[in-house]
């Protein structure tokens, strides 16, 4: 497998590759993103190696990922290759004076709004993938689908997905869009990772059974997974530079993660592979997983992790980091383990069906199978 391996998208026929180049780092405006001259080199390395498929958000650096990333495509000519994925919810303060509840949501009136934004800043007449970004908690499922219908119709966008949102939510916008002939959502972004796998006890089968290919997002936690962190002394990057944000994506110090990062080290030492291309492999290869956004501030960075497709982690390995990053057991999916579903089915085995067949989707945190 190779980043100019392209793989359909969800339902639909939309090609991309299987690592996206992420751009919340283009730009410096958060402290710890790269100054245009490294991002135009770091886009440039991802385009050589077949890349296609690009992801940015309005807010990101303050409008200028968007910016940058829409100077790079214009001006390499590739435009029609590219696969430009952007997002809308967060609240946009730099319009100034009152604070405006109606400039943050996915009310229609927001998208609307922000979807302007983004075309103009990338300098583009469509968004290829357009994403709500995070549940904003009150707009109804079908105000957020036939607006994603209308903006489809309309040309300003090709393809509608999800990121940060609940399971349920997302279940039910997309079961109305089906019933009412909407576009579909046919992705969904989510952070996923060897010390973040939460995702598996909803969402892995969420994506499988609707339609929606999961892109991953922060694969290697911010860093972590790459090595650079060791506890309890100070390291250079992005979460040593946020380890007194409130933000929880930030926060990947903990014992538990140590250890997997430990076991991390030790798969990658075996493989002669760096912890980055390890890590990034294993979620790369998880069940629904279309695509896998990389981040990088530096070239080399973005050269280790293009690495990361092109071997197959020994089973004994992906299986020793599977048992150490486990989730937890937790109700009510436990009811789903072999125990528990061994009362339901008289002694057949769930996944008694030929080859070809719809296999069961595995739960994790349901115990063994
Ligand atoms: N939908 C959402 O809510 C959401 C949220 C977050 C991200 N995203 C998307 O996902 C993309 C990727 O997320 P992410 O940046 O958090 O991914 P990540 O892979 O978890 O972290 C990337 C960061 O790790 C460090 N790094 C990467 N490769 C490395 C290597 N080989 N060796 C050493 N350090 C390395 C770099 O930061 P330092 O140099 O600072 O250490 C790099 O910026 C973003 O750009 C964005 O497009 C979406």
């Amino acid at each position: 497998m190779s980043v100019d391996h392209y793989y359909t998208l969800g339902r639909s026929g939309l090609r991309v590759s299987r690592l996206a180049l992420g751009t919340m780092t283009f730009g410096t405006d958060w402290g710890w993103g790269s100054e245009e001259k490294e991002a135009w080199a770091i886009f440039d390395r991802y385009l050589e190696a077949g890349g296609n498929f690009l992801d940015t958000a309005d807010g990101y650096t303050g409008g200028n990922s968007e910016r940058m990333l829409g100077k790079f495509v214009r001006e390499s000519g590739t435009r029609d290759r590219m696969v430009i994925a952007s997002k809308f919810t967060f609240n946009d303060a730099s319009a100034g004076g009152r604070p405006n509840p109606n400039s943050g949501g996915n009310q229609r009136k927001n998208v609307l709004r922000a979807v302007e934004g983004s075309l103009k800043r990338l300098g583009t007449d469509y968004i290829d993938l357009y994403l709500l970004h995070a549940w904003d908690q009150v707009t109804p499922p079908e105000e957020v689908m036939r607006t994603f219908d209308d903006l489809v119709r309309s040309g300003k966008v090709r393809h509608a997905g999800f990121s940060n949102v609940p399971a349920w939510y997302a279940a039910r916008a997309q079961t109305l869009a089906e019933l009412r002939g909407w576009e579909p959502s046919v992705a969904l972004q989510l952070e996923y990772s060897l010390v973040e796998r939460n995702i598996e006890r909803e969402y892995t089968a969420l994506a499988q059974q609707l339609g929606m290919g999961i892109m991953v997002w922060s694969p290697l936690a911010s860093g972590l997974l790459s090595g650079k962190y060791k506890a309890g002394k100070d390291g250079a990057g992005r979460l040593q530079a946020m380890k007194d944000s409130a933000n929880p994506a930030f926060q990947k110090f903990t014992e538990r993660n140590w250890k997997i990062v430990a076991a991390l080290e030790q798969a990658a030492q075996q493989t002669g592979r760096s912890m980055a291309q390890v890590a990034l492999n294993w979620v790369a290869n998880r069940p629904g997983v279309a695509s896998v956004i990389v981040g990088a501030t530096k070239l080399s960075q973005l050269d280790d992790n293009l690495g990361a497709l092109d071997f197959q982690l020994p089973r004994e390995l992906a299986d020793r980091l599977d048992a150490v990053s486990a989730p937890e057991q937790q109700y009510p999916y436990y009811f789903f383990g072999a125990e528990l579903q061994g009362m339901v089915h008289g002694g057949a085995s769930v996944g008694d069906k030929p080859a070809g067949y719809h296999q069961p989707v595995r739960i994790s945190g349901a115990g063994a199978h």
